[in-house]
């Protein structure tokens, strides 16, 4: 609660709370029956010890999120990100019951088999949509990566299925292997300013071509990384790793340099910039694109 009101009073449009997953739940369950029955052995009263606890399920990430809504002012975010569709239904229709202001579905693929096609995994991921769609009645914004082939298809097809908005992008995170230890190792790495351009690039490209809105996300540090993300056409920025390494107050100093910026370039509102380095025509798009990728590689010493 510390944090969210030092992001509060720091400026903060809004919050995204972090993510309920489906497998922390499933893990907190087994690690809770083993628990519960390791004793079971040692002797017969032990099975019917605690007979009226049940687990907790997603019930303690759903009570923050409501104290959470009781002590802030804040549009507040709810996170999901689960694996089985009814999960997704359940848990989304907990979170929307909290009074949060919109709820962010959050993909996350690891593809496993051989055989499962692209497609199958986005009309999977659309009927997840339109599934939590039927389901709840807040906004619903849908956090991407950004490896799909067509980034415009299945924003397209989501939107159709429900999505108010989109985030561009989630990162994922990959395993690295600990060379001393000879081992894996899992390490969560803070962005940093050139994570930005792919959310950039998809910000401008799907400029005017959805309804739905776009919050920029991934590798935003500065005012000006944030302006070149309105620029683009976002609605809104989102950032996380710049906060873990500058603290919340952060967030003021970000808002200073985009007015800064908008003042030494006459703007009066975000409005009178939005969008406006965001390409419209296909034709233009692909000839911007190829021409600038071109004479990066031939110019490159
Ligand atoms: C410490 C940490 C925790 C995160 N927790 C979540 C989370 O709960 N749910 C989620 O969708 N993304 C989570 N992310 C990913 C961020 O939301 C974001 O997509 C990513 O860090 C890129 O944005 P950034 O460059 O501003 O950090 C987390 C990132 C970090 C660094």
């Amino acid at each position: 609660m510390d944090a969210i009101k030092h992001l509060e009073d720091s400026g903060a449009g809004a919050v995204v709370i972090k993510s309920l997953f489906e497998e922390q739940v499933q893990l907190e369950r087994k690690e809770f029956d083993e628990e519960m029955t390791q004793y079971d052995n040692a002797f017969q009263e032990a099975i019917t010890m605690f007979p009226r606890l049940s687990h907790a399920g997603a019930k303690e990430h759903v009570y923050w999120v409501q104290k959470t809504r009781k002590e802030t002012k804040l549009p507040l975010i709810a996170s999901l990100n689960c694996v089985n569709p009814q999960t997704w239904v359940e848990y989304a229709v907990q979170l929307a019951e909290t009074g949060v202001n919109a709820l962010e579905l959050n993909f996350y693929s690891t593809p496993l088999f051989l055989d499962v096609s692209g497609d199958e995994i986005e009309k999977r991921e659309v009927d997840v949509v339109a599934k939590v769609r039927a389901a709840v009645k807040i906004p619903i914004s849908v956090k991407l990566h950004s490896f799909y082939t067509n980034v415009l298809h299945v924003t397209t097809q989501m939107q159709k299925a429900g999505a108010n908005g989109f985030v561009l992008f989630n990162r994922l995170f990959y395993p690295d292997f600990d060379l001393n230890r000879v081992e894996k190792r899992g390490i969560v790495h803070l962005s940093n300013p050139n994570d930005s351009l792919p959310s950039l690039r998809w910000t401008a490209l799907l400029h005017e071509r959805l309804s739905a809105n776009i919050a920029a996300s991934g590798g935003v540090d500065s005012g000006l990384d944030a302006v070149r993300m309105l620029l683009a056409g976002a609605q809104a920025v989102q950032v996380v790793s710049t906060l873990y390494r500058n603290g919340p107050t952060h967030i003021t100093r970000l808002n200073d340099d985009i007015l800064r910026w908008m003042r030494e370039h006459n703007f009066q509102s975000v409005d009178d910039f939005r969008g406006i380095l965001g390409k419209r025509r296909s034709d233009d798009i692909w000839t911007f694109e190829r021409g600038q990728y071109i004479k990066a590689v031939l110019g490159f010493d």
